[in-house]
């Protein structure tokens, strides 16, 4: 109940609509229980030619002697039967017709804002999810979830409320209808109702279950697809297309064992409702044999009142239905709000303060940290480190020390297990989140761009800038030369991550993305790989740009940029275990001179 109320707001500021839908439906509920109090007439009158021409009787409220006839609908000059229920009909299906098309409508109207609405609820909650977050689900499941078990709750919530509100307007209006013309029988022949209503409930339950089942099951799959297709190149040069077709043929199987459950499940309630339909019937036929041989009723009024049993077995079945594939949308939607539901744990605190641009240091006191998820092992070991504004601050140590960690703190990305993290003095979880990442220019390990065009790749964290500030920023990081040269120049679009440029176009482009960003603070995570010595150069330029008149943490592999920094911290194992300049390193022939000799090496051997 918390759930279906928690989508129930969604639709509420569209509530208007809703309003004038239920109204539609109800007269679309009217109009079919008017249609059946036409039928006595038909038999009783219209195929009756001897028979009176008196007023034709609609039904009366016992005890307030308040009667509606036909003729009330009628000016007083037409009183032929025929006439009437001729027009009746006609009428009668007009007005069921237009305010079916026009409710429907509204309805959908209703259903599909409010899980535009949901979604983008869904979409921003997830944007702000922390880096834990973004570790513990895959990206194919997260797609999944965002796209299908909403698009399931929509076709729940709009086809639920629709033809929800359809039949049990029409239920009600036969109900009507039935106990008017003879509420003796109605009573007989209702009560098989309480029966169906307890086994739709417990159907419902179950179908919650196994579509949530096979929703995960869809994911899952999901999963898979979003993996081997971003990940196809290395699937071919393994050679594991077999493999990945066997992951996917396995999880396809899983899915369809899922699906078929729920189905077994789904299409059992028609049946067995339709059978007890049957039973009522059958000796609802024998009683009103009876009444019929007595004369306490005419056969026109019991042909209306077994085609109103008839008519209402219809939408009780339907709701029955409705129910069920409600039951399907809860069960996405309740996995929807379970990540709606995840609160981060890297949140702006309720009285952060703004911090203004960064101008004296950045301090890390006694800091350190694990991942959340990973076992105990301290990734960082009490780390202190100041960075004074203007410094460059080259990390070195070997692959796994925790560099890129360290680093990571800065933005926030993660949180510091214990010390803390000052810029300016200040511990950075009292600093509101958007300004502290405004002082903050990342070039990271790997480079991610967006299949977007050059241009607003490099435009990405400062929207409004104007031409001439982009390509000039493409300039300083010597990325213009090699812009110019493509087809489009800065409107080409590089393809997903910039798939459609070299690894070290790549590396300047997100140098120029930093450089627009002009942030006081950079951090930079030189990636190592694929670069020949040309591009190495021109990368290496571009980052000396970059670092211009700014304070850089940058983890560093390059023995120019090295040689460019103020100050170099040794990390080992999580820990700093030397401090100094390169001269003053090299001297100490400790883990640095060793590390220098081992790059040398291979300088001398490349
Ligand atoms: N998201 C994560 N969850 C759990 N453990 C992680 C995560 N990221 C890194 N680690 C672990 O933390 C340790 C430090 O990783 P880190 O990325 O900081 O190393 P690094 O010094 O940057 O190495 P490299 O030079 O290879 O980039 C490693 O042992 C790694 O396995
Ligand atoms: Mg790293």
């Amino acid at each position: 109940m918390k759930d279906f109320s928690r989508l129930f707001k969604y639709a509420l500021p569209y509530f208007p609509g809703l309003l004038a839908s239920i109204v539609l439906m109800a007269v679309v509920g009217l109009s079919q229980g008017l249609l059946l109090k036409l039928i006595p007439f038909i038999f009783n009158r219209v195929l009756d030619p001897k028979s009176p021409d008196a007023p034709a009787k609609l039904f009366e409220i016992p005890h307030t002697g308040f009667t509606l006839y036909l003729n009330d609908f009628f000016p007083s000059q037409i009183h032929n039967i025929w006439t009437m229920v001729a027009v009746g009909i006609i009428v009668c299906y007009l007005a069921k017709g237009l305010c079916d098309y026009f409710g429907n409508y509204l309805v959908n109207w209703v259903g599909v804002n409010a899980v535009m609405d949901l979604r983008q609820d869904v979409f921003d909650r997830v944007l702000h999810q922390d880096a834990k977050f973004f570790e513990d689900q895959p990206t194919g499941r997260l797609m999944s979830s965002i796209m299908n078990d909403i698009d399931r709750v929509q076709v729940s919530i709009s086809s639920m409320l629709a033809d929800w509100m359809r039949q049990a307007f029409t239920a009600l209006f036969l109900l009507l209808v039935l106990v008017t013309t003879n509420w003796k029988l109605s009573l007989i022949s209702l009560l098989v109702f309480p029966v169906v209503a307890f086994l739709t409930i417990r159907l419902g339950k179950r179908i919650r279950s196994t579509t949530r089942h096979a929703q995960d099951m869809a994911a899952g799959l999901n999963e898979i697809l979003q993996e081997t297709l971003t990940g196809h190149q290395v699937v071919k040069s393994f050679g594991a297309e077999d493999f990945e077709s066997k992951r996917f043929r396995l999880a396809a199987q899983r899915l369809k064992t899922g699906t078929l459950r729920y189905v077994a499940h789904q299409s059992i309630a028609s049946p067995v409702i339709e059978f007890f339909g049957a039973l009522t019937i059958v000796g609802l036929l024998w009683l009103g044999r009876q009444q019929v041989k007595h004369t306490t009723m005419t056969a026109g009024d019991f042909t209306e009142f077994v085609l109103a049993l008839l008519f209402l077995y219809e939408p009780i079945k339907r709701l029955t239905n409705i129910h069920n594939i409600f039951q399907q949308g809860l069960g996405a939607a309740m996995r929807v709000f379970g990540y709606m539901d995840n609160h981060p744990d890297v949140v702006d605190k309720p009285n952060a303060e703004r911090l203004a641009r960064f101008s004296k240091s950045i301090r890390f006191s006694n800091v350190s940290f694990c991942y959340p998820n990973a076992t105990s092992r301290l990734v960082l070991d009490n780390i202190n480190l100041e960075v004074n504004v203007g410094e460059v601050v080259a990390l070195v140590g070997p692959s796994g020390a925790g560099k890129t960690t360290l680093v990571n703190l800065v933005p926030r990305f993660y949180d510091a297990v214990n010390g803390a993290v000052e810029i300016d003095g200040k511990d950075i979880r009292g600093i509101r989140l958007d300004s502290l990442r405004e002082n903050i220019s990342i070039v990271a390990q790997d480079t991610f761009l967006f299949n977007s065009s050059i241009f607003d790749n490099i435009a990405y964290g400062r929207p409004d800038a104007k031409r001439e500030e982009v390509i000039s920023a493409a300039r300083t990081a010597l990325a213009e030369e090699f812009i110019e040269r493509l087809p489009d120049g800065y409107d080409t679009v590089i393809g997903e991550r910039g798939l459609k440029l070299s690894g070290g176009q790549r590396q300047r482009l997100a140098i120029a993305r930093a450089l627009l960003k002009n942030a006081p603070i950079l951090i930079l995570d030189e990636a190592t790989s694929h670069l020949d010595t040309e591009s190495e150069r021109l990368v290496q330029d571009a980052l000396t740009a970059l670092m211009q008149k700014r304070t850089v943490l940058v983890i560093a592999h390059r023995l120019s940029t090295i040689r460019q920094a103020s100050k170099i911290v040794v990390v080992e194992g999580g820990r700093i275990v030397e401090t100094g300049t390169h001269e003053k390193l090299l001297a100490s022939c400790g883990v640095y001179h060793r590390l220098y000799e081992l790059q040398h090496a291979d300088v001398i051997a490349g």
